[in-house]
């Protein structure tokens, strides 16, 4: 029979039984609360997944500075509409440093916010562009590498943290608009 507790596959998985031991994980949650959200049951390598989250802190950072700065350097034909662009991206890539340094702390990290090292660090450039259309490109790359940078993140964390994993999820999907609107920047100055 299909059904039977050794069969293999989606058959054994349906009989799967949910067990939780609610006494232990009682004691568990008694025994280490300096830990705070980190818990027994708590799947990851914490001292990888804390470099992996500054690491992902200093290219948010950089990306702030890189927008600001183009920000305020765009000059040239249709210059104000792309210099509000970059200006609403900054704001967003803060947001994203902001959310990324409070996880850190939530698992019982410090958040490294020095400015020795960041280039370092950081995964993606800061890299100024010589004209409007150079700034849009210089962009373009840096959201590509954050992508690239952040899909592997996530493949790795999996299920074994998943509000870390959805948190990059969530700045991915910012960061895949942001390529996207200066993929759309791009179109025709070229
Ligand atoms: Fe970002
Ligand atoms: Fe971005």
């Amino acid at each position: 029979m299909a059904n039977q507790p050794d069969a293999q596959g989606a058959a054994a998985e349906s009989t799967d039984p949910f067990v939780m031991d609610v006494k232990k994980i009682r004691e568990d949650a008694r025994k280490h609360m300096s830990d705070g959200a980190v818990t027994q049951t708590y799947g990851a390598d914490l001292k990888t997944v804390l470099q992996l989250l500054n690491d992902s802190l200093a290219t948010e950072i950089v990306c702030v500075l890189r927008y600001k700065r183009h920000h305020f350097m765009a000059k040239g034909i249709n210059s104000e509409a792309v210099a509000a662009e970059f200006a609403a991206h900054a704001a967003e890539e803060q947001g994203h440093a902001d959310s990324i340094a409070e996880r850190i702390v939530q698992l019982g990290g410090e958040p490294d916010f020095a400015p020795d090292g960041l280039k370092t660090r950081s995964h993606s450039e800061y890299k100024e562009g010589e004209n409007l259309t150079d700034m849009i490109r210089e962009n373009l790359i840096a959201e590509r590498i954050a992508i690239d940078t952040y899909r592997e993140i996530i493949r790795y964390l999996g299920d074994k943290d998943v509000t870390t994993r959805r948190l990059f999820e969530e700045i991915l999907a910012v960061e895949e608009e942001h390529a996207d609107d200066m993929a759309d920047l791009l179109e025709g100055r070229e």
